[in-house]
């Protein structure tokens, strides 16, 4: 259903993406692990064109892109079909949490406003925000912002939803309630990619675990085989070092 082929990206003299391949199927939930630096936050911005991709071909659905003919009509498809959940959640701060959710809306799908409205007040209601709605970024809770935001994602309907690190910002005890979030509409069966260092978040709902370093995909896997048995030096090391309390045999 997400198809990438041979993405690349450069900064500078600077290779980031070195030929990302990866595949999606409809409803799938796929982790995406690495080490800082390693390209995760900017694969995730090439599929929604926040990162303009160097090479390589994005297939969504019956939609495919190819970074070497961008034109104008195929961005705003892509960008129609993907919709991003921020690790600094990204809220406009002089709008209310539910003028941040329609905002997209209202401006980009051009519906009504009433119709609008309507749609996010049950999305803030789904994320558990119905008594929100009125309510400013800055007199909002870390994690109530970041459900804001994916119910400003969600607003959109996307084909796939892409999340880089949506619990990292968060103090520890406000990173359950947006996980259990995260959980539950993963469970209604939207596709989903998402940046995470949950070790226990992504063997309870990722179906397929991505590992990358320096660019590359290094393994990927079930969770239940790259988790327990990673085949990969360099995947060993980065789990003992954020998962300190299980031992890999190296
Ligand atoms: N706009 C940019 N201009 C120049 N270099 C960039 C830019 N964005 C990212 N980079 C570089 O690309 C590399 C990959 O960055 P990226 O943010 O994708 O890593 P990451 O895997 O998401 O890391 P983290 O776990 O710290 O979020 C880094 O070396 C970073 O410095
Ligand atoms: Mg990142």
């Amino acid at each position: 259903m997400i198809k990438l082929t041979g993405i690349h990206k450069t900064f500078g003299k600077h290779e980031v993406l070195k030929g990302i391949d990866l595949e999606v199927a409809k409803g799938e939930v796929v982790a995406i692990l690495g080490p800082s630096g390693s390209g995760k936050t900017t694969l995730l911005r090439c599929i929604n064109y926040l990162e303009k991709p160097g090479e390589g071909e994005i297939r969504i659905g019956d939609f495919a892109f190819d970074a070497k003919r961008p034109g104008k009509k195929e961005i705003h498809e892509l960008r129609q079909r993907s919709a991003m959940v921020f690790q600094q959640y990204n809220l406009f701060a002089h709008k209310t949490a539910l003028e941040n959710v329609i905002e997209g809306l209202v401006v980009v799908r051009r519906i009504s406003k009433e119709e609008a409205l309507k749609r996010g007040v049950e999305l803030l209601e789904k994320v558990g925000l119905g008594f929100k709605l009125d309510a400013y970024p800055s007199q909002l809770s870390g994690g109530q912002q970041q459900r804001v935001g994916i119910a400003r994602a969600l607003a959109m309907e996307p084909e796939v939803l892409l999340l880089d690190e949506p619990t990292s910002a968060l103090d520890p005890e406000l990173v359950g309630e947006v996980l259990a979030v995260i959980r539950k509409i993963a469970r209604e069966g939207i596709t989903m990619i998402i940046v995470t260092h949950e070790i226990g978040f992504a063997q309870d709902v990722a179906s397929h675990v991505v590992f990358m370093d320096g660019g590359v995909v290094v393994e990927e896997g079930k969770p239940s085989e790259l988790f327990t048995h990673p085949k990969e030096e360099r995947t060993k090391q980065f789990l003992k070092r954020i998962t300190p309390e299980l031992s890999y045999s190296i």
